[in-house]
Formats: C-alpha cells, sequence, structure tokens
C-alpha cells in the first residue's frame, strides 16, 4: 500500500487533532506497552491522536504498517511484556556500523521517511529504543524530521540516564534464576555458572549478582583470572559453603582477552557462550561438579516490575510533552528522583559503563563478592 493510500485510510479514522507518532525499535524489553500506553493516554488529554508505526523503523517506509493507537486500544497493557506494536532489529534500519561508528542509513531512505512524516501530517515522533535505534533517530533529527528519544534497554548502557526501563525487570530475572541455582548447588554441592546478557557492560550482572547472592561476578569493566576464581571457592570450602554461584556477563572478557561471540559483517557482534568457556575451564581445574546455565531471552519476556512500569509510564507521559513543547531532538531521561531530557546526541555518544570504582561494585566488594581480580577479600573503603 502506497504512503498516500495508506495515511488516507488511516485518515478515515483520525480526526483534525495533530498527531503524534510512535514506534518501538531494536531488541525488545519489558515495559514497552507501559510505553506505548503512557503515550497515547497522556496524548489524549492533552488533545493529540497517536499513530503507532509496526517493527521499528520498517513500519515507516513502504509498505507502511501503522495502526491508529487510542486509550481503547491500549487498555490493559501496562503490565504485558513485548511490544503490541512488534520490533525488529534487522532489516534496512538495523544497527549496520559504518565507519565512523555511526548506524548507517540506506541512500535515499530519508527521503522516504519525510514522505511518510508529510503524509502522516505529524507533530513529531517518539523512537522507543536503545543505542542503535537512537543513534538511526538522531539522524532523522539531523536531517530536520521532529523526532524525541525514550531510553530502553535491559542492557541499562544508554548515557545521560540512571535507568533505562526494561533493566530492573532483567534484574529481577537474574536475581531470581540465581535464587533458584542456589537451593540445587547446595543440595548438589556445586559451582554454578549463570550467564546473563548486557552486551559490553556488565550492568545486569552486577545488580542481578547483588541482589540474587552471588558470590563470584564477571563483568567486562573488570580484568580477572580463573587463578582468582578457584581461589574464592576454596575460601567458601574453607568457610563450609560447598557451592558457589558465578554471574558471568555475556561481554566479559577471557582473561586472554577474547569475548566470546560471533561477527558478522559490519552488524553488532552476537555475543554469548563465555558460561560455557568458563564452566568448563574451572571444572579442569577444581575437584567439583561445575554447571553452566545460560539465561539468554528470558531476561527480555514477561511483564515489567513495578519499578519498570511507573519509569516506563514516566518516559511515555514526559516524550508527549517534549514534542507539544518542541522540544526535538531529546531523550527523555530518569535523574532520580526526576525525569527530565537530554539531547539524543548525548547519550549515545558513550557507552555508559559500570564504573569499578563506584558505590555497587564497593558494595559487593565490601560483603566478599569476587570480582576475579584479587585472590581474596580487599577492603573497598580503603
Ligand atoms: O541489547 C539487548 C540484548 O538483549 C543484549 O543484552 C543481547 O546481547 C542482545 O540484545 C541479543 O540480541 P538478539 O535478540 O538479537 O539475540
Amino acid at each position: 500500500m502506497s504512503n498516500d493510500l495508506k495515511a488516507s485510510v488511516l485518515a478515515a479514522e483520525l480526526d483534525e487533532r495533530p498527531r503524534i507518532g510512535i514506534l518501538t525499535s531494536g531488541g525488545d524489553c519489558p515495559g514497552l506497552n507501559a510505553v506505548i500506553r503512557g503515550v497515547t493516554k497522556s496524548a489524549y488529554w492533552l488533545g493529540y491522536q497517536v499513530v503507532g508505526f509496526r517493527n521499528g523503523f520498517e513500519g515507516l517506509i513502504d509498505p507502511i504498517q501503522c495502526q491508529h493507537l487510542t486509550p481503547e486500544v491500549t487498555s490493559g497493557i501496562l503490565v504485558q511484556g513485548g511490544t503490541i506494536l512488534g520490533s525488529t532489529n534487522k532489516g534496512r534500519f538495523g544497527a549496520r556500523v559504518g565507519k565512523d561508528g555511526r548506524a548507517e542509513l540506506a541512500d535515499g531512505i530519508l527521503d522516504q521517511v519525510r514522505e511518510t512524516f508529510e503524509a502522516f501530517r505529524l507533530e513529531g515522533l517518539i523512537v522507543v529504543g536503545g543505542d542503535g535505534s537512537l543513534s538511526t533517530a538522531l539522524q532523522f533529527h539531523e536531517a530536520g524530521l521532529p523526532v524525541v528519544g525514550v531510553p530502553k534497554t535491559i542492557d541499562n548502557d544508554l548515557s545521560c540516564t540512571a535507568y533505562t526501563f526494561g533493566f530492573n525487570s532483567a534484574v529481577l530475572c537474574c536475581a531470581d534464576a540465581l535464587d533458584r541455582l542456589h537451593t540445587t548447588a547446595a543440595s548438589h554441592g556445586r559451582v554454578m555458572v549463570l550467564e546473563v546478557m548486557g552486551r559490553h557492560t556488565g550492568w545486569i550482572a552486577l545488580h542481578g549478582g547483588i541482589a540474587g547472592g552471588g558470590d563470584v561476578i564477571l563483568i567486562p569493566e573488570v580484568a580477572w583470572t580463573y587463578e582468582n576464581i578457584v581461589a574464592k571457592i576454596d575460601e567458601r570450602t574453607r568457610m563450609g559453603k560447598n557451592f558457589t554461584l558465578v554471574v558471568v556477563a555475556e561481554g566479559a572478557a577471557l582473561p586472554s582477552g577474547t569475548v566470546v561471540g560471533q561477527d558478522s559483517e559490519n552488524m553488532q557482534t552476537k555475543l554469548g557462550g563465555i558460561g560455557q568457556v568458563v564452566t568448563e575451564e574451572l571444572e579442569n581445574r577444581i575437584d567439583q561438579d561445575v554447571r553452566c546455565v545460560v539465561l539468554g531471552h528470558l531476561q527480555r519476556g514477561g511483564g515489567p516490575t513495578t519499578f519498570d512500569r511507573v519509569l516506563s509510564s514516566q518516559y511515555g507521559a514526559h516524550a508527549v510533552r517534549l514534542i507539544v513543547e518542541k522540544k526535538f531532538g531529546q531523550m527523555v531521561c530518569y535523574d532520580p528522583p526526576d525525569v527530565l531530557d537530554a539531547s539524543i546526541e548525548a547519550a549515545v555518544g558513550d557507552l555508559r559503563t559500570v564504573d569499578p570504582l563506584g558505590s555497587a561494585v564497593k558494595t559487593a566488594r565490601a560483603m566478599g563478592i569476587c570480582f576475579g581480580d584479587t585472590p581474596g577479600y580487599v577492603n573497598p573503603f580503603n
């Protein structure tokens, strides 16, 4: 269906109120539907209508895929996982990285997007996405299109915000897995290795590991050795603990410097597999059973925690406000206790990594959690 035709079909449902577009892009996470609902409800009360574009940026271009979002359509989705609009991290807007490290757009695609904005008479478009999707949104903004961003990712790796929505839900999933592994590890006197997501940062491993009582946490931000992990396991044995819980972030480099995953041409590396590598190496080094669990996409599925429901609702309402106030090129952000906004450019410019000297790492070390970088306890406050 052509842009004009689709716009005219939709126009039958739409009235003269100004229009806001929204799309969800990249890997899904809990809270996407809560953002969609927050946008739709707050737009409604401000006298705006909302058009949802389906399957990420793909929905903006031929064949245009969209739907009219009303308070009725979004009723009851606050607690639902996934996204009613669909999402993709592939296709014509996939996170293809160019020479300067920015997302690369195919020739002519911005013109098609501009036509859609005009055909739908959009006052602004809300892009809900992580660093890849928001760097595409930044290119829209630089091309003069009215866009604002909402920071989404379980990885929590965007700058300018204390939390992305979805992160808290992923941490709960990780902690829940550790709670379950705890009892089976203790029953069998085993070392359990839990591999969690997070791409090149260790936020999920760190927060999930603390929340779930992990004994060893391996993250990309701290270099570690097998000897130090074995020393921790031995120390626990001496303390009468016959089991150990090891949490490893998928992006943590091995002592050799290798990051485990698959590289595909010009695309983001697909990470995963370090849990099994660590498990096999520990099996060679200790006289104890070692088992590996890869938490994988369970961390992205299911409904949002209450924290993420509140954060997502706040993000949705604030994004609408940005469009009403014509603050384009901005991304909503959380600067506790306030939801504010910052430029998308600043948010995607730098990966927000875990500070190895930050309070969460220090807290973990103070409780004796091992990061694999020292053979025993070191007072973090000295
Ligand atoms: O960015 C979110 C995330 O879940 C990462 O933690 C993980 O590395 C990646 O996406 C997995 O992507 P995919 O769903 O394409 O396997």
